[in-house]
């Protein structure tokens, strides 16, 4: 019943959001500058093609695991800056409030998935949960490049705003904890008690 509900939310975020995008297209006569494909998605198809055969299948249960338990920025703080029209806060918001419960949803479905799965699958699979994190955490950069690119800045300038606004400390210490609850879920799961799984965790960063 729930697993449903979550579908139906998640329909309808889709469906709002190109809704907001068209009608600021259409309004501002801007066209988006950003790539039809947003670097995340590519990456997740990486990892779809890498993995072991034995745990193909599972990824897709994982990723939706990691990206509803994250903390995203966008969710979390965009509501909160008054720089932004009412419009563009109030339906982030909206979005917020759904992703509070489908949170809830996938950190009571990991307790079960995780015991489910076989001991091997658990060592195939944990040493790409970083991976993922990472995916749906790890800002944009050639995204970010292109609308500074399309706001008038010239390509130094870009690479420098780039460079002093991401440098890696601080985009590693903001995804550990944009991903606190997540690894949280995945340390009660016992999924950190593999030594692989540990030890990718801790090479990101995300475990110091
Ligand atoms: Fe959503
Ligand atoms: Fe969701």
């Amino acid at each position: 019943m729930d697993a449903f509900k979550i579908v139906t939310d998640e329909a309808w975020h889709a469906q709002f959001t190109y809704e907001v995008l068209r009608s600021v297209r259409n309004r501002t006569r801007i066209a988006p500058v950003f790539p039809e494909t947003p670097t995340f998605t590519s990456e997740l198809a990486r990892i779809h093609e890498e993995l072991p055969s034995q745990i193909r299948g599972l990824d897709e249960m994982l990723f939706a695991i990691v990206s509803e338990t994250l903390i995203s920025s966008v969710l979390d703080e965009l509501p909160q800056d008054k720089r932004l029209p009412e419009g563009v806060r109030d339906m982030v918001a909206d979005h917020a409030v759904d992703e509070a419960k489908h949170h809830s949803y996938f950190s009571t479905l990991l307790r079960f998935l995780w015991p489910a799965m076989t001991p091997r699958e658990r060592e195939l699979a944990g040493p790409y949960i970083p991976r993922l994190i990472f995916a749906f955490l790890e800002p944009d950069y050639i995204s970010t490049a292109l609308g500074l690119r399309a706001a008038g800045l010239t390509d130094d300038e870009v690479e420098q705003v780039v460079t002093d606004v991401y440098a890696r400390d601080k985009v590693v210490d903001g995804i550990r904890r944009g991903a606190a609850p997540t690894l949280q879920y995945f340390v009660e799961a016992g999924a950190l008690e593999h030594g692989a799984t540990l030890e990718a965790f801790q090479e990101t960063g995300l475990i110091i």
